[in-house]
């Protein structure tokens, strides 16, 4: 490797060899395991798509059935979990809270045995059980409520929004909502999925790897901006205050939140589904004020952004799904987090069959030979940088 090699953000850098899943950023093309993501939005379930990018391929319908009870069977918290959560300040960010009780996991899970089956496949099961189980009460608790017990009887999808909105959810909201998770399962080496891979190669224990995901998924520019993009909706409060307000994003070098993405150079094809589930859900349960902003928006960042190939991602629509399901801004991003541990529990998986520690190389752009300064004589570094704010 060589200095010309460096590349910032890793762009380009094949970090892996996967089998798992595919994008042709050109071209708007998703597959899982080979499999267009419009067949599987259209025909599959989450649980299914989990165990195809997990197991690498299509169930049975027994190996399904057994996978989904095998999940419902393990929806449940332990109590001291729940007693943790309730030391949570209210006001703390979910993503936050999730990413500890997935750490905590790892407290009462502890006998790791990373080479037997069995131990794979019961923390493959716990992770996707519980953390829709950890969203809902956090959401519920920091209202002062007690969490909602998990309903068997409710599929995947449909009892977390039982378990949010504490009443069964209508069966195409539903089903809406389970074709979300799909769309967002897996989406090759994405910054989250990186960093589980990274601690995946310490061969510590799967809490760990998917609560260190979880915290790389939570920031603005990943898993974080499908919020940002309702906030914006909602600062931009009109249509005709799209295009100045994209002028000023332009000027100002500032990016449009939902948009642009390192690997699409076309709409992601994430979002032309999403889309299409927010306007079967406007047409059942009422429109949302923000929709006719968003596909203003659209436009206006198509025509001026276009050649750059900026356009929407999956994070524009999700959140106008989101918000006709009736979750709560703050929980868009650990919504995304349920999906995707699916991907990050695949990729961990991957990882564990041939593992090498990942350990790059750096450039190094410091000194040399510098003299040691008794601390009498040294300037004020930290001093003068703390008063600056820039602490
Ligand atoms: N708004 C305005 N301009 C943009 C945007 C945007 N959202 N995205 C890219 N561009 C422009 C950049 O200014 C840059 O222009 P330049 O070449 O004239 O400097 C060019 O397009 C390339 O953009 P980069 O920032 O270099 O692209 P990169 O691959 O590093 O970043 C990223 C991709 C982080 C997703 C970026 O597009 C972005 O910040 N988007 C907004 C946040 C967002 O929606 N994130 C969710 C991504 S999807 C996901 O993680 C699930």
């Amino acid at each position: 490797m060589t200095v010309c090699d460096y590349k910032p953000g890793l762009e380009g850098i094949p970090a892996t060899e996967s089998a798992i899943s595919y994008v042709d950023g050109q071209q708007g093309i998703l597959e899982y395991r080979g499999i267009r993501i419009e067949d599987l939005a259209q025909s599959s379930t989450f649980l299914e798509s989990a165990y195809l990018l997990i197991w690498g391929g299509l169930p049975t319908k027994k190996e399904l059935e057994e996978f989904e009870y095998e999940i419902r069977h393990h929806r449940r918290l332990k109590y001291r979990i729940r007693d943790m959560m309730k030391c949570f300040p209210e006001g703390g960010h979910p993503m936050d809270a999730l990413q500890a009780c997935a750490a905590a996991l790892g407290l009462f899970y502890s006998k790791r045995d990373l080479d037997d089956p069995v131990y794979i496949q019961q923390a493959v099961v716990r992770l996707l059980a519980k953390i829709p189980t950890m969203v809902a009460a956090f959401q519920l608790m920091r209202k002062g409520n007690d969490p909602v017990t998990p309903q068997d009887d409710l599929g995947y999808a449909a009892n977390f929004l039982y378990m949010l909105n504490e009443q069964e959810p209508d069966p195409l909201a539903a089903r809406i909502f389970d074709i979300c998770l799909t769309l967002h399962a897996e989406h090759t080496i994405n910054a989250s999925t990186f960093s589980a891979m990274v601690t995946a190669s310490t061969l510590t224990d799967p809490y760990a790897v998917i609560a260190s995901a979880v915290g790389t998924l939570a920031g603005p520019l990943h898993g974080g901006a499908n919020e940002e993009v309702i906030t914006m909706l909602e600062t931009i409060g009109s249509v005709e205050n799209v295009r100045p307000y994209i002028d000023d994003c332009i000027k100002h070098k500032r990016k449009i939140m939902g948009f642009g993405h390192r690997v699409y150079k076309v709409k992601d094809p994430r979002a032309k589904i999403l889309q299409k589930l927010a306007e079967q859900l406007f047409e059942k349960f009422g429109g949302d004020e923000y929709y006719e902003i968003a596909l203003e928006l659209e436009q206006v960042v198509t025509e001026r952004l276009g050649e750059k190939g900026v356009y929407p991602n999956v994070d524009f629509y999700s959140g106008l799904v989101y918000r006709r399901l009736g979750i709560p801004t703050d929980l868009f991003t650990p919504v995304f987090a349920i999906a995707r541990a699916a991907g990050w529990l695949a990729h961990w998986k991957e990882q564990l069959k041939e593992n090498r520690i990942f350990r790059p190389t750096q450039i190094y752009t410091g000194s040399h030979g510098q003299q040691y300064i008794p601390i009498y004589n040294r300037p004020q570094i930290w001093d003068k940088a703390s008063k600056n704010g820039h602490m």
